[in-house]
């Protein structure tokens, strides 16, 4: 039976793979190792606090002795690393925790794990890395990393730390590279569930620049299946690219949103754009397809109205994380944004 170490398991991917991985593996066995930042919540674990394989630690993958520890008494022979500081915003606002927990974390874990023999290490990286794409194209995993926010630096960073642990060590570890996600459990600081939880409160929704920037967004559980199926058969040292095949700009998106909450679109306002706001990520997934045997099944417009039905009867778990320091993070990031246009 195999033992596997999850970090970042209270967060918005990490708490859907966790919940994905116990029901697809009856039996199967999870340490969920998370520092429970702003966006660790246990609440979205509530669905697998009985399972007998189950079993959460609270603390930091910074933490090398906590680390050592946990190695010596589970000996984890497969890793899948979701901890991470996510939100491009907040890197613009204080970089420096994006390279503590992105970057040293990355390589204490990788470190701990090669001194303990682990077989496999999936490390969860992101189409950020690669920086922006004109208007046409999609990003390969030959496209050259070029990150444009602290955020992608420092995940592009690990991902550099990955690659030098396998040419350097031989240790087995494989990159996953994702567009971005969408689905239950998201932290209401991303587009969609910030969207969302404004137009359900009538209140503004803040679209950075003209509202032309687009993302390629796949569901949650889409990600997860591919996380699933690439630590199982995904060849040690590779990357794979993972997406939706589901460009969308983003005033699209927001448009879609107010109708099906049978909202105004003058709750849009125009603000002040992100600096450094890359125009376009998409991706091509054909990698994965091929040697894998992943594609993505949700649609975009089920997928988000499943989602915003969640937001909607969720409004409890909602109501959790937009208190205290949310309101201090939002007064922050929006409250100097000015009108555009
Ligand atoms: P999230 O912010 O919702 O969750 C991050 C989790 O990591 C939280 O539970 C937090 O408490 C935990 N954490 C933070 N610092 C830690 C530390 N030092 N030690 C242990 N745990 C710590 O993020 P998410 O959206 O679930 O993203 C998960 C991973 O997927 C990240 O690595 C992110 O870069 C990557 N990713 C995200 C997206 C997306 O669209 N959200 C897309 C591609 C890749
Ligand atoms: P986000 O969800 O932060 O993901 P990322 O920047 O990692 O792609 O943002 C998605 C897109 O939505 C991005 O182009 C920025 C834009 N955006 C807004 O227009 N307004 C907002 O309030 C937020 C959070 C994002």
């Amino acid at each position: 039976m195999s033992r596997l170490l999850v970090t970042g398991g209270a967060g918005f991917i990490g708490s859907n793979f966790v919940r994905y991985f116990l029901e697809q593996h009856p039996g199967g066995s999870v340490v969920n190792l998370d520092a429970l930042t702003y966006a660790g919540n246990l609440e979205n674990l509530a669905a697998v606090e009985e399972d007998p394989g189950y079993a959460f630690v609270k603390g930091s993958v910074c933490d090398r002795l906590l680390l050592e520890e946990l190695f010596s008494e589970h000996r984890f022979d497969r890793v899948v690393n979701f901890a991470a500081e996510s939100h491009v915003d907040r890197s613009i606002l204080g970089p420096a925790v994006f390279v503590e927990t992105n970057v040293k974390g990355t390589q204490t874990l990788l470190e701990v794990a090669r001194q303990h023999g682990t077989e496999r290490f999936v490390h969860i990286s992101t189409d950020e890395v690669y920086g922006d794409l004109g208007p046409t194209g999609r990003f390969t995993e030959e496209t050259p990393l070029a990150p444009n926010s602290p955020y992608s630096a420092s995940k592009a960073a690990a991902d550099l730390f990955c690659r030098s642990y396998f040419k350097t060590f031989g240790f087995p570890v494989i990159i996953t590279r994702c567009s971005n996600n969408y689905g239950p459990f998201q932290f209401p600081e991303k587009l969609i569930p910030l969207m969302i939880h404004n137009a359900l409160h009538d209140e503004r929704l803040p679209v950075y620049g003209d509202g032309t920037n687009v993302r390629d967004w796949i569901h949650v559980l889409d990600h997860c299946r591919a996380i699933d199926v690439t630590l199982r058969n995904g060849r040690p040292g590779e990357a794979y690219n993972i997406g939706g095949n589901s460009e969308r700009r983003n005033i699209e998106i927001v448009r879609q949103i107010l109708r099906a909450l049978d909202k105004p679109d003058d709750l849009i306002e125009f603000v002040t754009d992100r600096p450094g706001h890359d125009k376009r990520y998409a991706m091509d997934a054909s990698k994965i397809k091929r040697e894998l045997g992943w594609e993505p099944s949700y649609t975009f417009e089920d997928g988000l109205r499943q989602t915003i039905d969640w937001y909607r009867q969720n409004r409890g778990w909602v109501e959790n994380c937009t208190s205290g320091d949310y309101l201090e993070y939002y007064r922050r990031n929006y409250g100097e944004r000015g009108q555009d246009g």
